[in-house]
């Protein structure tokens, strides 16, 4: 508690579209990144941490942009201690609101000696130019000392000392490789704690990996040893094993304030608004018993559960599904529902759309209507997800007609695409009717993209459920996701592929970005 009183205040710092978007397979585009970010600035995040600008152009768009529009969150751009990095960096922030530099240099000795080749003075003076050097662009500058769960303690108290002495108003211990176990990194804070002089002119922040499923319980035991910012990701997205997940981060904080007194400033009612959107965008399906966001995560199959749920959700419920953004009576809408209901619906669903959209989404939602009784949220959000970012593509979808089953071998598609606005058409066979309609979109489309990913997941249960399809597609080290949603599952594979290399095709317009580790 702090001296008021009040429960003490902790900032969710999110990184998904940085540290989360360096998943291997889950780059997203500039729209893309640009959506999530304006869900994270709604929920109430304090800091988005919105790229690495230096890493590619593309970054630096997202960051620039990010930047110019988010208003009430902090937003971040990452920068190793380089000059050219940190200035960079400081361009991309220039229209923000609230700019913040994050610059890092590793500090153990293992990182010292093999990747920067460097001695621990001139890391320690690294630290100082780049402090020094990011404060002449904002006052906002956050430092971390990357592997420092494996970094000797002096070490560390003299970089930390150093960097908060240059003006660093955060500094950020990461977990870099997820090897800590909770009472060891719990000590480390305190031993800052107690250690350097200034602590006490900069905030903690702590960035735990996943590597050995331990990220949160790390948060949370450096939160109960003095930590004020947790750097998390939606659905705990991330390198390698990932990142704390932030819904389970700020959801044990809500759910266990008896033991953690601690507030965040994050509407945990959007949490599966968020969850979807980074899920749909990156292909990364949620497990189903995954905490908090996973499908099951409030379902109850045991008959003694479900008897002791419906006598009393306490039961075996600690928090309750609406908490996190599940509304219990699901279906909404169908046939004979009017413009108004749907606009109400999309609103209440977190959706703030311009006139055009609503009424495309409208028209969409009618079709839906035709094919399936009862139009649920799910469906609704995946149609408003599939229509998304639809302008200027350079190919679409027109027509698909399949032959597939046991009298039909091999399966035959038959596919009609519009092409940058001429219509084509071919048939192609395949082992499978996936195969067969991908093979046509490659007669019709050359190209030479592998096919990483192909992923179906029924966005409501029943047979007439909409499928949502996950496109991944390879070229020259490129990735790109794409996404397709419809009643039948095969237009919505094409519509996957598709969306996928319309990304892909403005994607290889970009630069290569340069190899970089953060
Ligand atoms: O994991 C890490 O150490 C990082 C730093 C750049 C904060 O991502
Ligand atoms: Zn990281």
């Amino acid at each position: 508690m702090s001296k008021t009183n009040e429960p003490d205040r902790i900032f969710i710092f999110d990184t998904t579209l940085r540290d989360g978007e360096q998943s291997p397979g889950a780059s997203m585009n500039l729209n893309e990144k640009l959506r999530i970010s304006e869900v994270l600035e709604d929920m109430g995040v304090d800091v988005i941490e919105a790229g690495f600008p230096i890493a590619s152009n593309g970054d630096f768009e997202a960051v620039r942009e990010i930047a110019k529009r988010v208003k009430n969150a902090t937003v971040c751009g990452l920068a190793r201690a380089t000059r050219a990095d940190i200035e960079r960096c400081a361009e991309a922030l220039k229209g923000a609101e609230r700019p913040r530099i994050h610059s890092f240099i590793s500090t153990s000795p293992l990182h010292m000696k093999h990747k920067l080749q460097m001695e621990p003075d001139q890391v320690h003076e690294a630290v100082f130019a780049s402090v020094t050097l990011a404060r002449n662009f904002t006052d906002d500058v956050e430092w971390s000392c990357e592997d420092g769960s494996r970094t000797e303690h002096d070490f560390m108290c003299r970089c930390v000392e150093t960097a908060i002495d240059c003006g660093a108003t955060t500094v950020n211990i990461p977990d870099t490789v997820g090897y800590a176990v909770p009472d060891e990194f719990a000590s480390l804070i305190r031993m800052l704690i107690d250690r350097v002089p200034n602590i006490d002119k900069a905030r903690i922040s702590v960035h735990c990996h996943n590597d050995l499923g331990l990220a949160v319980a790390n948060s949370l035991a450096a939160v109960g040893a003095g930590a004020r910012q947790v750097e998390c990701t939606v659905n705990g997205l991330g390198e390698r094993a990932g990142n704390a997940a932030m819904e389970e981060i700020v959801m044990a904080l809500r759910t266990r304030q008896d033991h953690m007194p601690y507030v965040t400033g994050v509407r945990t009612e959007d949490i599966m608004k968020a969850s979807r959107l980074v899920s749909g965008i990156t292909g990364f399906l949620v497990q189903p018993n995954k905490a908090i966001v996973g499908a099951n995560a409030f379902a109850h199959e045991a008959g003694i559960h479900q008897d002791g749920v419906l006598k009393h959700a306490g039961t075996y419920e600690i928090m309750t599904p609406e908490s996190v953004g599940l509304t219990m009576s699901n279906i909404v809408l169908g046939k004979h529902s009017g413009r108004h209901a749907f606009r109400r619906r999309l609103a209440e669903l977190g959706y703030e759309l311009g006139d055009n959209a609503i009424e495309d989404a409208f028209r969409r939602f009618k079709d839906l209507a035709d094919k399936k009784k009862e139009i649920f949220n799910e469906d609704i959000v995946a149609l408003v997800d599939d229509s998304a970012g639809h302008a200027d593509l350079r190919v679409r979808l027109v027509a698909l007609e399949v032959l597939c089953g046991t009298k039909h071998r091999p399966p035959k598609a038959e596919l009609e695409l519009e092409i940058d606005g001429e219509v084509k058409s071919c048939k192609a066979t395949g082992d499978g009717p996936v195969d067969a309609a991908f093979n046509a979109i490659k007669r019709l489309f050359p190209h030479d993209a592998n096919l990483q990913l192909f992923q179906v997941n029924a966005v409501t249960q029943g047979t007439d459920a909409q499928a949502e399809v996950s496109v991944r597609l390879e070229e020259s080290g490129k990735t790109t996701n794409g996404q397709g949603a419809d009643t039948d599952t095969l237009v919505a594979a094409v519509k996957a592929y598709v969306s996928a290399l319309n990304k892909l095709l403005v994607k290889r317009e970009k630069t290569q970005p340069p190899a970089l580790s953060a």
